[in-house]
């Protein structure tokens, strides 16, 4: 048997889609070049202790009980999503052992990039490896998927659909995961408003909203899906231009329904005028992150702009490769 295994998964962007996807519609979302990576180590007893330097936290599960070790009360909300999934894996693998799981991330936590997602599909993939599980890419998934739906109440699952399968892909809730073959470069900056929100929170602002005003609402989501219908498209082609204008169009239906705030659309117009052929935000919006996208020549030019009005950018590139052991 091992003794340890260490696995990453890459953090995401949503093009487009996002909350509409929730709602039953499509969306286009790509793996990015930031990784979250866990690495477990077999104990000699049987706690199970996790630390994440990303979240600041850390501490032991004997027992089912918790005891903190860095993070005070809220290390335990934080960490049991994680727990849970590596007490799954446990008892799949009917191995009776401890472990230490070590989590480290370079993606910003809370702003839409899909941290938790890909630390929960890490953590699975590393445990599958040290304990000899046999779980697939879609077993994978599933448990981070459960993992999230601990975290954030009401996902789509978009997320750990990503950072599980890597590339750009579309997914709708309940359907078979559709890779895109997308042959163009899709060069992006990412601008971060550096204000943390709660994805459950948004999702649920958005429930409430559709539960109030079913008619209006079911026409929006409607929209955002011929949307993204237009975008596949648009990237099968390699038509940037189209596929901006149908970021802006996808951002100005974000602000209809209230998950956009003047931080995040002081970076997008910032972006815009800086020659982006598109800027929105991206994930759950109320603070986190906004996507531009622009030709090469302009990516510089699009970072500077966004940095200049308060926010922290940084270029990116689509990744192919999904979760991964590491060696
Ligand atoms: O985790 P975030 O902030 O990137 O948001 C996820 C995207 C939502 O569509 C808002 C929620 C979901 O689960 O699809």
């Amino acid at each position: 048997m091992k003794t340890q295994a260490k696995a990453s998964a890459p953090a995401k962007v949503i093009l487009l889609g996002e909350h509409f996807v929730v709602h039953g519609a499509p969306a286009i979302v790509l793996a990015i070049d930031k990784r979250a990576t866990a690495q477990a180590q077999l104990r000699r007893d049987k706690q199970i202790f996790i630390s994440s330097k990303a979240i600041s936290s850390s501490g032991y599960f004997s027992n089912g009980k918790f005891h903190v070790q860095e993070g005070g009360k809220q290390a335990k909300t934080k960490l049991e999503p994680i727990y849970k999934l590596a007490r799954n894996l446990l008892n799949l693998s009917k191995k009776d052992v401890g472990i230490n799981l070590k989590i480290d991330s370079s993606i910003p936590v809370a702003a839409g990039l899909g941290s938790s997602a890909a630390v929960a599909v890490a953590s699975a993939a590393s445990l599958n490896h040290l304990l000899d599980a046999g779980l697939t890419k879609d077993d994978i998934f599933t448990m981070a998927f459960e993992a999230e739906k601990i975290i954030h109440g009401n996902p789509s699952g978009v997320d750990p659909a990503i950072s599980t399968y890597g590339g750009v892909i579309l997914y709708r809730r309940g359907e078979k995961i559709r890779k895109l073959d997308v042959a163009v470069d899709l060069p992006l900056v990412i601008g971060d408003t550096k204000i943390e929100r709660s994805t459950g929170k948004m999702i649920a602002h958005v429930g409430d909203l559709v539960n109030r005003y079913p008619v209006v609402s079911d026409k929006i989501i409607q929209v955002g899906e011929a949307v993204v219908n237009r975008s596949i498209q648009a990237l099968e082609h390699s038509d940037l231009e189209t596929l901006g204008e149908m970021m802006n169009l996808n951002h100005a239906l974000l602000c209809a329904i209230g998950v956009s705030n003047e931080h995040l659309d002081r970076l997008v117009y910032a972006a815009r005028k800086a020659g982006a052929l598109g800027a929105k935000l991206t994930g759950a919006g109320g603070g986190g992150c906004m996507v531009a996208l622009a030709y090469p020549e302009n990516l510089d030019a699009v970072a500077e702009a966004i940095n200049q009005s308060g926010g922290e950018a940084f270029i990116t590139e689509k990744t192919v490769e999904g979760v991964r052991v590491e060696s």
